[in-house]
């Protein structure tokens, strides 16, 4: 992942235009709009997050206006417009998930990070976040860390522990907890 700041320059390298142009290839000639959330996916992967500049970027590689990535950009919530950490564990807080302890898990990561909602830990591997319901009510609580949205299941705070503690030692593969 490409560290950049908001005040960074944003040149998209040749194979993310190169899987840009795929994504454009699957709708007919005038319809590239419709290529734009999956772009922006790939330009979170790139960088983490999503900066003005990259979205000014993205606007003239789909030949929009700034304001129609802007407004896509800030109506869903999946895609981070400040800078956060490499892993972010969204954690579901709706009703569900609320019932079965989500506050009690996110107190325990503010505890265990040491950052509170929204900020990044000082070696800028972790940040989190409340999000609404994941759609895995029935494993709840669950938290999700993109940018593939792995989910984890039926939380304690040992399994947080237990996830935190292995991200921190390996981010080659998918840490695996019971
Ligand atoms: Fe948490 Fe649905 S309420 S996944």
């Amino acid at each position: 992942m490409l560290k950049i700041s908001e005040t960074d320059e944003i040149v998209f390298a040749p194979e993310l235009i190169t899987k840009f142009n795929e994504i454009v290839s699957r709708y007919p000639e005038g319809k590239q709009k419709s290529a734009l959330l999956p772009i922006l996916h790939l330009v979170q992967a790139e960088y983490g997050w999503v900066s003005t500049a990259a979205m000014d970027k993205v606007a003239e590689y789909l030949h929009l206006k700034p304001i129609e990535v802007y407004e896509v950009a800030t109506f869903y919530t999946m895609f981070f417009l400040k800078p956060l950490g490499k892993y972010v564990l969204e954690v579901c807080r709706t009703g569900p998930c609320h019932i079965v302890g989500a506050e009690k898990i996110m107190k325990h990561i503010e505890q265990k990070l040491g950052v509170r909602e929204g900020e990044v830990t000082a070696d800028g591997l972790f940040s989190w976040r409340g999000v609404e319901c994941l759609a895995a009510c029935g494993m709840a609580p669950v938290l999700q860390i993109g940018p593939e949205y792995t989910y984890y299941e039926n939380l304690t705070e040992a399994k947080v522990d237990e996830l935190i503690d292995s991200l921190r030692l390996t981010t080659a593969e998918k840490p695996q907890i019971n």
